[in-house]
């Protein structure tokens, strides 16, 4: 039997409710939107779900209480003003990355040298491009399974996708790039068991995890930006709350950078480390 849109989803937020997600309507709104093919925004002037919409709205949300992150189920990803391909084997951008793009967007100018290193789905670069100055720009990914997302993802927009390890990776720019940007992997192997089930069982590990203290990335990075940045170029780079005293002083302490600085983000968290390369 057809199903009114609005009730859709309060049925369907119901369910999301009693399994303990933090956000049932928004969730259910998402979903029902998407089996209807429909903007959230539009559900209200919707037509009634049909049987196979409402067949598959419940499969939908039958996947959500499993744990399975609604961008996954959606396949999309909102950041900022773009909306990106997302799934299996590429780590979901998240809202807490969006402050360090502004930032980065009030630095470039136009026919400055862009280097995005851990590229993942591309969210930071498409921002970056579609939102900022023409720039030329490179976005760097060592995942083959990401891989496909970010070269969908960064179509038509001109940024070059490299596959690299971002240690080895775009020697040919050396020294020669003003602005570095990087949300590199920065949870502690140690703190597997606190880490949020959906972000252990469906974001790529090697998204999340970088050694014992979650710094591994973060080090290689500081030498990886050294060699990109021309004198005075700039690096941006997301890390844990946490882990603010221990990377502005990794970076301060490190003798190719300068005017360290920590920035926090939305809702007031320590969130990325700014820096500038020496001459
Ligand atoms: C936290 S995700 C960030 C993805 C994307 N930049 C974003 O903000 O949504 C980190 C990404 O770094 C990639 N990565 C991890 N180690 C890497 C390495 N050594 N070289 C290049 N990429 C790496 C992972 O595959 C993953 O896509």
């Amino acid at each position: 039997m057809p199903l009114a849109a609005g009730a859709a989803v309060r049925r369907a937020a119901l369910v999301l409710a009693a399994s303990g997600s933090a956000s049932p309507d928004a969730e259910a709104r998402t979903l029902v939107a998407h089996v209807a093919a429909i903007e959230p925004g539009r559900i209200l002037l919707a037509d009634p779900l049909d049987d196979e919409a409402v067949t598959r709205l419940d499969e939908a949300v039958a996947r959500r209480v499993a744990g399975e992150p609604v961008q996954h189920i959606t396949g999309v990803a909102h950041f900022r003003t773009t909306t990106l391909r997302v799934g299996h084997g590429v780590f979901v951008p998240r809202p807490e990355t969006e402050t360090m793009v502004g930032w980065c967007l009030e630095q470039v100018v136009p026919g400055q040298r862009v280097v995005e290193l851990c590229a993942g789905s591309g969210a930071i670069s498409r921002a970056l491009a579609l939102e900022g100055p023409a720039t030329d720009q490179w976005a760097l990914e060592l995942s083959t399974d990401a891989l496909p997302y970010l070269t969908a993802n960064l179509a038509g927009t001109g940024v070059q996708v490299v596959e690299a390890d971002m240690a080895d990776g775009l020697h040919e720019l050396d020294g020669t790039v003003d602005l570095v940007v990087v949300n590199p992997p920065y949870v502690p192997l140690d703190a597997w068991e606190s880490v949020p089930a959906d972000v252990r069982d469906h974001d790529p590990q090697l998204a999340v995890f970088s050694g014992s203290d979650g710094l591994d990335a973060l080090r290689i990075v500081a030498g990886v930006a050294a060699r990109l940045l021309r004198p005075g170029g700039t690096l941006a780079a997301e890390h844990a709350e946490v882990q603010h005293e221990e990377v502005v002083d990794m970076y301060a302490r490190d003798g190719r950078y300068d005017t360290v600085r920590d920035h926090r983000d939305l809702v007031g968290r320590w969130r990325f480390i700014t820096a500038r390369r020496l001459s």
